[in-house]
């Protein structure tokens, strides 16, 4: 639901003056200082807005107040700027009515701000999209360059605006804005040559010194120092909370995204540059020879560098401040410049320069800003001119200025009543006749075509002859003197001849807003505004475009002989255009407030404001508006706002409002004349009336909220008790619950206690009882037990007191007994007992023996040799015995061992012992040799294959031995084979058989002795093999070979045994010789191995190493 509320809610003093009551300017001046302590800075009158400058920032221009502002009705919220702005751009938008609004005030009182504050909320309530933001971003970035270019810092303002701005902006229908136009009006360009103590130059001087870059500085030949220029006041060149550097920034930025060209950017700075070293340019006096004072340039070098940055002929500049040409209709006289009028001409070109480059930027800003499309559009005009200007030394400009103003306020006082009328009208209510005061009257007095200030100026001005200020002053004597608001001292009208407060260079006007006093000096030269044509030649002659653009009339081709017209006229000429189009438009006022002079919040000002609103009409406006009825609402919000004061039409009414408003009027007994009723509005003549109203409903909304209070208090204790109620039973239930849970718990732990107790007493009592029996039976048994033990002993000492008594017995009896035998058979005894001892102790020993001798026999070894001892003589026969038979039972086992393989390597052995044993030194070292036979491993040895083949019997010895060759003794190794029925010599490396024995060709073989290994094989004589002669051979395996050629020999049948020879020197048949081989012992040179030697044909001897 939305919230109705209206200005008269919470109001701080009177939100709207028209309800002051009773109206005086001083309840008016309470009434806004009031508001203002509350922050209250802005207050009506109808539907004007008086804005307080707060100096402050305040948290009233936030995004969310122009959403709350937004749409709402006039009267709906507190007084703002918004408000105002809002119902402007909504008639605009949605009534199609062109608006303007008309910001006025003294310098310093917010108007500026004001302005800024409009445009940025219509720029946030009217529509969006990239083109629109590209214009309203145009139209507010104009702003920052305008005021660089057109405010400066004065005693009143830092960032006071030197000139007067309209801007229309305009919009399509839907409200969306589409560009705009601005209008400058009068510049104060005696600024730009002179300041006043404490003010300064425009900014743009300021900022560029301080914040252009050291390159562009270089580039426009200035210093960054102030104080190098003549032109900058030093006094406040820099002012608190400026930051001239940024806002340089700023306006560079701004002028980019106003659309400025890069090198028109340049321009303008060039331009600023040379005002500043044109205000460095001096003159010196100099008399010529008729006895006239000349002037002459000082210091060339500002001219130079100045001429250079116009691209001006330094000649021409030069010429053009030393001469004055003034042209006649075909005649030139040129007339020399004095240093005063040099100084006056530099001044003018200076002044000149800047004000026509601020038009410059205007216009161009202006291109850049205006609507693109042609079609027809709303237009919204807002007006920051400065207000009227009371000063104690008030000059042309004021006049001017203050004429402006009276031309305001009669647009003001006309619009308002004819919006006044307009509604009358609308509404159907008779319209009677206003007193107020109308300033046409003055207006008249200035501007009047015949006889008004302004055209009695020019009319001097342009009077041929001496024109002085006081000239002037004696025309305004002679022709206004008559006039209600003129005084001068030296008028007709004798009453001023006395006013000492009034001079005599001086005339006064009562203006609408208070008395003015001119003074006269300065009139006519700024009203000329002259500016040497000379001057103006040489600027069109630059090569500079911008500056040739702003001097158009320096063009030598369009001389015009004519005056330029003065500034009077064309301020005159642009204020009528203005007012002309502020007439077509809904006006929408501002009226600015200056709380104080010490630019400070919080501090109110009595007399200041006082002046203020005399001087801007306030009370004026408040009486206009006042004049039919000072209050009127439309019926239903009335009718929505009183109808709790009649009981009809509450809290319903179902009818028509209007009809609702008229039975609420009847019975609340107002009076008929204090009211009327229009056709869709009630109107209400006294403010008192309303008061009237609003008392009664605040007493009747005290009523009502206590009412309402009662209701809902009842109904929120109710329904707060029966939550309690509710709640109780719950906790009630939840803590019994819990309570007897808590009981029942403990009664449970507490049986659990008592029933421990009383079983842990049981217990122990069941425990005491059993350890008790324990103990009784442990007792009875360890009683039973000591007294079986007792019985026992008891038994046993019995049992053994009667065996020692029948041991006794048994022993006396022995010895009785033995006595009567010994005595009974003491001459048997004697007889045999001798030789029974005698048996009975060899038995014993014999025994002992045996069993001494089973303990000790030696290990089962056939070679052992140990026995033990023998223990008596009379064993020894025994003893041997038994060591013969012990050895052969241990040999016997031994034996039994035996497999028939080793069986046969001992009788090999046996049989080698046989022979050699005691015969041959060489045979005890063969003993422990087992006989291993093959040695050649002839059957698996691959090498041998062969040679294996070629024996088809079963090989039992294959060795290498030594075939002893006859010739040198010295041997050839052979392989020598043994089967069963050959011997087969063959050759080692080849395996090719040698020579085959059968065993039978063999008769003999014949050994050494000695511990030599060779041996000879004899052949039988006549046998198949004897051709070949005996064989000599040499073996380390002799013994083996022997015994195994012996053994071969013997176990064939058919065979007679082989026999042996040993001895050491025996004969071999070699084919045909016979050779003796003899051994003998030698110590031998090379250790101990054996050699043999040819001796001579028939014999070799073998030297065997000595044995010892
Ligand atoms: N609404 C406002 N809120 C805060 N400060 C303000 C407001 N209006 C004006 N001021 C202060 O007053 C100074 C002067 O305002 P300005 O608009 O420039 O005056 P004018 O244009 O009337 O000469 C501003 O620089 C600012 O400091
Ligand atoms: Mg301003």
């Amino acid at each position: 639901m939305e919230v109705k509320t209206s200005l008269l809610d919470n109001m701080i003093g009177v939100g709207d003056m028209v309800l002051l009551e009773p109206l005086s300017e001083d309840s008016f001046l309470d009434n806004l200082r009031d508001r203002f302590d509350h922050n209250e800075i802005y207050t009506y009158i109808g539907s004007v807005v008086i804005s307080m400058n707060p100096y402050r920032s305040l948290p009233i221009f936030t995004p969310d107040k122009v959403e709350e502002y937004r749409n709402r009705n006039f009267y709906e919220l507190s007084p703002h700027i918004y408000a105002l702005a809002d119902e402007a751009y909504r008639s605009l938008r949605d009534q199609d009515k062109d608006q303007c609004i008309l910001i006025t005030g003294e310098s310093g009182a917010g108007k500026t701000e004001a302005s800024k504050l409009v445009m940025s909320y219509v720029a946030a309530v009217c529509g969006k999209g990239q083109e629109v933001n590209k214009v309203k971003e145009q139209l507010l970035q104009s702003n920052p360059v305008l005021e660089a270019f057109g405010n400066a810092k004065t005693v009143r303002n830092d960032n006071s605006s030197r000139f007067g701005k309209y801007m229309d902006i305009e919009f399509d229908f839907k409200g969306d804005p589409l560009g705009g136009v601005i209008s400058n009006y009068l510049l104060e360009k005696s600024r730009v040559v002179k300041q006043p103590r404490g003010e300064r130059n425009f900014h743009i001087f300021y900022q560029l010194l301080s914040g252009a870059s050291e390159d562009t500085l270089k580039k426009l030949k200035l210093d960054r120092d102030f104080s190098k220029y003549n032109y900058l006041s030093l006094d406040s060149a820099a002012v608190n909370g400026l930051d001239d550097a940024a806002n340089f920034r700023t306006v560079r930025n701004a002028m980019q995204i106003v659309g400025f060209m890069e090198d028109e950017v340049q321009s303008v700075l060039e331009l600023v540059a040379a005002v500043l070293k044109l205000g460095n340019i001096e003159f010196k006096p100099e008399s010529r020879c008729n006895g006239t004072d000349e002037s002459r340039i000082k210091d060339k070098n500002d001219l130079k560098e100045m001429c250079e940055l116009l691209g001006i002929e330094q000649s021409v500049l030069e010429r053009a401040f030393s001469y004055r040409t003034v042209e006649a209709k075909l005649e030139k006289v040129s007339t020399t410049l004095n240093v005063a009028q040099a100084y006056y001409a530099r001044d003018a070109l200076a002044k000149n320069l800047y004000s026509r480059l601020f038009s410059w930027l205007v216009t161009r800003i202006n291109e850049s800003i205006k609507a693109q499309t042609k079609t027809r559009h709303k237009v919204m005009g807002v007006l920051d001119i400065y207000g009227f200007e009371i000063f104690e030394d008030n000059s042309f400009e004021q006049f001017i200025i203050n004429y402006c103003n009276e031309k305001l306020q009669q647009i003001f006082i006309e619009l308002t009543l004819r919006e006044e009328q307009e509604e009358y009208v609308r509404e159907g209510i008779e319209w009677t006749n206003i007193e107020y005061f109308n300033n046409a009257i003055i207006c008249d007095l200035i501007e009047n075509h015949q006889n008004g200030i302004l055209a009695m100026l020019d009319e001097e001005c342009l009077r041929p002859g001496t024109v002085t200020d006081e000239t002037f002053l004696d025309k305004l004597n002679t022709i206004c003197a008559e006039h209600q608001h003129f005084e001068s001292r030296l008028s007709k009208n004798s009453k001023f001849l006395t006013d000492h407060s009034l001079p005599h260079s001086c005339f006064r006007i009562q203006h609408y807003a208070g008395k003015v006093l001119y003074r006269t000096e300065g009139f006519v030269d700024k009203n000329n505004d002259l500016l040497y044509r000379d001057l103006s030649q040489a600027m069109y002659k630059a090569t500079h475009s911008l500056i040739k653009q702003l001097f158009p009339e320096g063009n030598p081709a369009k001389v015009n002989l004519k005056r330029p017209p003065t500034a009077g006229f064309q301020f005159k000429a642009s204020v009528g255009t203005l007012m002309k189009n502020l007439q077509t438009k809904n006006p929408n006022y501002i009226r600015c407030v200056k709380p104080n002079d010490k630019k400070a919040p919080h501090i109110f000002t009595d007399s200041l404001v006082r002046h203020q609103v005399r001087y801007l009409g306030l009370m004026e406006n408040v009486r206009v508006r006042r004049a039919g009825y000072a209050f009127r609402q439309a019926y239903e919000p009335c009718l929505e706002r009183y109808k709790m004061l009649c009981k009809r039409t509450w809290p319903h009414w179902r009818g028509p409002a209007r009809e609702g408003v008229e039975v609420l009027m009847a019975d609340l007994q107002v009076p008929v004349e204090e009211y009327s009723y229009g056709r869709s509005k009630i109107f209400i003549r006294n403010p008192r009336t309303l008061f009237f109203l609003e008392e009664r409903r605040k007493q009747c909304l005290e009523e009502l909220a206590t009412l309402i209070q009662k209701i809902y208090r009842g109904w929120k204790c109710r329904s707060h008790f029966l939550l309690l109620k509710e709640s109780q039973i719950v906790v009630a239930a939840w803590y019994r619950r819990y309570a007897q849970q808590k009981k029942y718990k403990q009664i449970k732990s507490a049986t659990t206690v008592v029933q421990s107790y009383a079983r842990g007493w049981q217990a122990r009592k069941l425990l005491r009882e059993l350890k008790y029996q324990k103990r009784c039976e442990e007792a009875v048994t360890t009683i039973a037990a000591f007294w079986h033990g007792t019985q026992a002993r008891r038994e046993l000492r019995r049992l053994k007191e009667e065996a020692r008594r029948k041991h006794a017995v048994a022993v006396i009896w022995a010895y009785w007994k033995g006595l009567k035998v010994r005595r009974e058979y003491r001459k048997f005894f004697r007889a045999n007992a001798g030789k029974k001892i005698y048996n009975f102790t060899i038995q014993r020993i014999m025994q002992k023996y045996f069993l001494g001798l089973k303990s000790s026999t030696p290990s089962m070894s056939p070679i052992d040799r140990k026995w033990p001892s023998r223990p008596y003589l009379f064993l020894d026969g025994a003893h041997t015995e038994l060591r013969r038979i012990f050895h052969l039972w241990r040999c016997k086992k031994y034996r039994s061992q035996f497999t028939e393989e080793k069986k046969a390597v001992y009788e090999e052995k046996l049989e080698a012992s046989e022979i050699f044993k005691d015969k041959k030194t060489l045979y005890p070292s063969s003993v422990s040799q087992p006989f291993k036979g093959d040695y050649l491993e002839i059957s698996k040895n691959p090498k041998y294959q062969k040679l294996h083949s070629a024996v088809d019997e079963k090989v039992l010895l294959a060795d290498v031995v030594n075939k002893i060759n006859r010739a040198n003794g010295k041997g050839t190794p052979r392989i020598f084979l043994l089967t069963k029925k050959s011997v087969v010599l063959a050759d080692q490396k080849t395996g090719q058989v040698k020579a085959s024995v059968p065993l039978p060709d063999l008769s003999s073989v014949s050994v050494s002795t000695q511990s030599d290994g060779f041996f000879a094989l004899k052949l039988k004589e006549g046998s198949a093999s004897a051709t070949k002669g005996d064989f000599l051979l040499s073996s380390e395996h002799l013994i083996e070979i022997i015994t195994k050629l012996h053994r071969t020999g013997a176990t064939a049948a058919d065979q007679e045994q082989l026999s042996v020879d040993i001895s050491d020197e025996f004969l071999v048949q070699f084919k045909q010789d016979k050779v003796c081989v003899k051994f003998i012992q030698a110590a031998l040179k090379n250790g101990n191995s054996v050699s043999c030697k040819r001796k001579n044909n028939r014999l070799l001897e073998v030297s065997v190493p000595i044995t010892a």
